[in-house]
């Protein structure tokens, strides 16, 4: 069996009195599509921000390629490999769509060093290679003939996938996608799911997905792990997951509250 890529072990993190992560525990390898499922408020984005170093766990391990990354800076676990995207969208909407892909690529670059690089020949090369890469992301998410135009003026749908591409252009080993289809309609998120698969092959990645579109999540991921208030409470492939009763509980119960 091939190692984990990235070991959640008995992560915590409580926001006062409340448990968002209580002792959740699961694994990635190399290689696979799992879905981070539950309930608005299960604690999805809370367990993204914790393994992103966006914050700290109360308590517990994370490993990534069987190392720690617990109390390192977001930037350095991007240069491990753990790229996250948001649930929101991040551009910058004022600059061009390819100089926000350019600017995922190099995220882990100090500004220090920016400056000095780009004066030398070898620097210049690299650039060019840099370039060359962040169109053809811009190619395979649709994008490319809106690169020089104000990521601004993109669609919605345009933006999301954008988001994709500047995460992408950081050569992540695991992408973590927060809600990537959330606003999109049925065609559009259909769409997004054959790029995702898509994207899984030739950019040879893992994926962590958040996501409430059922479809999408039962159609692409191998396995799924379902949160609840804070807490784990089940672990298995699609058909799995769809027959058991705690988690159907936990949807009716969240559906009802509502
Ligand atoms: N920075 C914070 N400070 C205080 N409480 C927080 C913070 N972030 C999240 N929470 C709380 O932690 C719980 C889990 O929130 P989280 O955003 O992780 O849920 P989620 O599963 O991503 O939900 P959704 O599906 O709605 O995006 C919620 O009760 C939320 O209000
Ligand atoms: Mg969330």
């Amino acid at each position: 069996m091939s190692a984990a890529l990235l070991e959640v072990d008995a992560i915590s993190r409580r926001f006062g009195g409340l448990n968002a992560l209580k002792d959740v525990s699961f694994s990635i390898k190399t290689g696979e599509i799992v879905g981070l499922i539950g309930p608005n408020g299960a604690g999805k984005t809370t367990c993204f921000n914790v393994v992103s170093g966006v914050m700290s766990p109360s308590s517990g391990a994370i490993r990534f390629e069987q190392r720690s990354i617990v109390g390192k800076k977001p930037s350095a676990i991007v240069s491990e490999g753990l790229v996250r995207t948001f649930q929101a969208t991040t551009i910058f909407p004022d600059a061009t769509v390819i100089e926000n892909v350019m600017r995922g690529a190099f995220a882990t670059t100090p500004v220090s060093m920016l400056g000095s690089i780009f004066n030398t020949r070898a620097a210049r090369t690299a650039l060019s290679a840099t370039r060359s890469r962040c169109e053809l992301l811009l190619e395979r998410l649709s994008l490319l003939q809106f690169r020089q135009r104000r990521a601004g003026e993109l669609s919605y749908g345009g933006q999301r996938r954008l988001g994709v591409a500047i995460a992408l252009a950081a050569r992540p080993k695991l992408l973590m996608l927060d809600e990537p289809v959330a606003g999109l309609n049925p065609e559009e998120a259909a769409d997004f799911g054959r790029l995702i698969k898509e994207l899984h092959k030739t950019e040879n990645i893992s994926v962590l997905l958040v996501e409430h579109h059922m479809r999408l999540v039962m159609g692409l991921c191998d396995r799924l792990v379902v949160l609840d208030h804070g807490e784990k409470i089940a672990e298995g492939v699609p058909a799995e997951i769809r027959a058991n009763r705690s988690v159907i509980q936990a949807y009716l119960g969240a559906e009802e509250a509502a």
